[in-house]
C-alpha cells in the first residue's frame, strides 16, 4: 500500500498520539513477570507491541484484552513456561533484545526469530555478555534467528557497553533479574532509562553510581510486586506531528499526554535549537514517567550542527529532523550517527534516498549526512519498510510543492496504526491505495 498526500495544509487542533512503544513493551514483560494482576492502560497496540503480548501468552501468560486496558495475569519471576515453537518477534529490536535477556534466565531453550529486517539486525551486543552472565547461544553470525538455552542460575556481570543502547542495558538488567549477586551496566552515553524506572514501579531496587550515574545496577533474586501503568503519548510518534506543525504555515497544534523523559526528549531541544517554537506544558508525572502537553508553532526553522551527544538522545528522530533541516533555512551536520545504519533500515541511507528523491540538496557520511536547507518537490518516496522513514516522509510531502507518494507503507502499523486518521483529522489531505 502507499500513501498519496496533496501538500499545502496547517496542522490545527489537539491530537492524541498513540502509547509508548518503549514503554508497552516492557509494561507487558515485567507484567508478565509480576506476581499479581497488572493493569495496562493507553497501550500501543502497534504490531510490535503484539508480538510481545503473543509471545508471553505463549510463555503460559494469561493477558486479557477488555474495555479498560489489558490486564496482565502476571506468572511470577519464575513462571514462564517454555512456549511449544519459535517465538516470533515481528520487526522489533526492542522486543528481540529485551526478550532475549528474559529467556536467558529460563531453565529451557527457546528460538527467537523474526521479519527478514529483524533478521538482518546485530544480536551480537546482546548475546556476547548474556553468554558471559552462563546462558547459551546458536545463530548463524550473531542474527536471527537465535536459539536461546537459558541457565538455572545466571552469573552477575560487571560489564561497560561499547555502545550507547537502551536495549542492550535492558536486556541485561533483565537477566540480572536470575543472576547471583549483582549486575552493573555501564553506558557511554544516557540512553532511555524506562526499564529502570518501571522496575522501581514493581517494587525492585535498581541503582545508579559513578561521576555522571553512568553505571546501573540491581541485584538478582528478588521479586517484582504487580501495579497499575498508565502509558504516555509516544514521544517519537508525536515527532512526526511537531515536525509537521514546525514546518507547514499557519499551523498551532497541541499534542497532550506525552512523554518527555530526559534520557530520550533531545528532538525536543534539537527543533528549540533550530528555531522551532514548541511550548512544554503542564509537566506532570504519569506511572513514573514525566509526561507533558506540547505546543507546536509554525517555525523559521535554521540549520543546526548535531553530534554523538545529541543522537543518543534523540536516536529514533533523525529522519524527522533530517526533514525539517531540508525545510530549513542554511546547512545542517548531523555526525556521530553511525548507530542509525542497524535500525530497522540503514536509516542514513534511506534518509538521504528519501530526502534526493524530493529534491534536497543532501549528501551521506559514514556517520550522518550534511543537508542544505531549500524548498521539496513532489516525488515517489520508499519506505524501504522502514515505519520511521515512511511517516518522516509523508509528514514532508505537506510541504512539497507537488503531489508525494510514500510506497509501501504497512509497516506504519508497527509502532503507530493510528497516524493515518491522525494526520486526517489534524487537516492533511493523505489518501492510501
Ligand atoms: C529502544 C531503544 C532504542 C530505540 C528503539 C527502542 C528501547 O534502541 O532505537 O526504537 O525501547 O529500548 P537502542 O537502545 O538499541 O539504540
Amino acid at each position: 500500500m502507499d500513501y498519496r498526500i496533496s501538500p499545502g495544509k496547517p496542522l490545527i487542533g489537539t491530537a492524541r498520539v498513540d502509547g509508548d512503544k518503549s514503554i508497552s513493551h516492557r509494561s507487558i514483560m515485567l507484567g508478565s513477570l509480576a506476581d499479581g494482576a497488572t493493569r495496562i492502560t493507553r497501550i500501543l497496540e502497534g504490531e510490535d507491541v503484539l508480538a510481545t503480548i503473543d509471545a508471553f501468552r505463549a510463555m503460559g501468560v494469561e493477558i486479557v484484552r477488555d474495555d479498560q486496558g489489558y490486564l496482565v495475569h502476571g506468572v511470577g519471576i519464575d513462571g514462564l513456561k517454555q512456549p511449544k515453537k519459535m517465538l516470533d518477534m515481528g520487526n522489533s529490536g526492542t522486543a528481540f533484545r529485551l526478550m532475549t535477556g528474559i529467556l536467558a534466565g529460563q531453565p529451557w531453550s527457546v528460538t527467537l526469530g523474526g521479519d527478514a529486517s529483524l533478521s538482518s539486525r546485530p544480536m551480537g551486543r546482546i548475546i556476547r555478555p548474556l553468554a558471559e552472565m552462563g546462558a547459551r547461544f546458536e545463530s548463524v553470525e550473531e542474527k536471527p534467528p537465535v536459539t536461546v538455552t537459558g541457565a538455572q542460575s545466571l552469573k552477575g556481570l560487571r560489564y561497560e557497553m561499547p555502545v550507547a543502547s537502551a536495549q542492550v542495558k535492558s536486556a541485561l538488567l533483565f537477566a540480572g533479574l536470575y543472576a547471583d549477586g549483582k549486575t552493573e551496566v555501564r553506558e557511554p552515553a544516557p540512553t532511555r532509562d524506562h526499564t529502570e524506572r518501571m522496575l522501581s514501579g514493581f517494587g525492585y531496587v535498581v541503582n545508579r553510581h559513578g561521576a555522571a550515574n553512568e553505571w546501573v545496577s540491581l541485584e538478582g533474586g528478588g521479586r517484582l510486586k504487580s501495579t497499575e501503568i498508565e502509558v504516555p503519548a509516544d514521544l517519537s510518534s508525536a515527532t512526526f506531528f511537531i515536525l509537521g506543525a514546525l514546518i507547514s504555515k499557519n499551523s498551532e497544534l497541541l499534542l497532550p499526554g506525552v512523554g518527555v523523559n530526559p534520557s530520550r526528549d533531545g528532538v525536543i531541544g534539537i527543533f528549540q535549537r533550530m528555531g522551532g517554537d514548541i511550548s512544554i506544558l503542564n509537566r506532570r508525572e504519569v506511572g513514573g514517567e514525566p509526561v507533558a502537553d506540547l505546543l507546536i508553532k509554525s517555525s523559521k526553522l535554521h540549520g543546526v550542527s548535531l553530534s554523538h551527544d545529541d543522537i543518543a538522545l534523540a536516536v529514533d528522530e533523525i529522519p524527522s529532523v533530517a526533514v525539517a533541516a531540508a525545510c530549513a533555512e542554511g546547512v545542517t551536520d548531523i555526525s556521530g550517527a553511525e548507530e542509525l545504519r542497524v535500525k530497522e533500515s540503514d536509516r542514513i541511507a534511506t534518509t538521504v534516498a528519501g530526502l534526493k528523491a524530493l529534491g534536497a540538496s543532501v549528501s551521506e557520511k559514514q556517520d550522518g549526512m550534511v543537508i542544505t536547507g531549500g524548498n521539496l518537490e513532489g516525488g515517489r518516496v520508499e519506505s524501504h519498510g522502514d515505519h520511521r522513514i515512511a511517516m518522516a516522509f509523508a509528514v514532508a510531502g505537506n510541504v512539497c510543492s507537488s503531489q508525494v507518494q510514500i510506497a509501501d507503507v504497512e509497516c506504519v502499523a508497527t509502532s503507530f496504526p493510528g497516524f493515518y486518521d491522525l494526520y486526517s483529522y489534524v487537516g492533511l489531505d493523505i489518501s492510501i491505495s
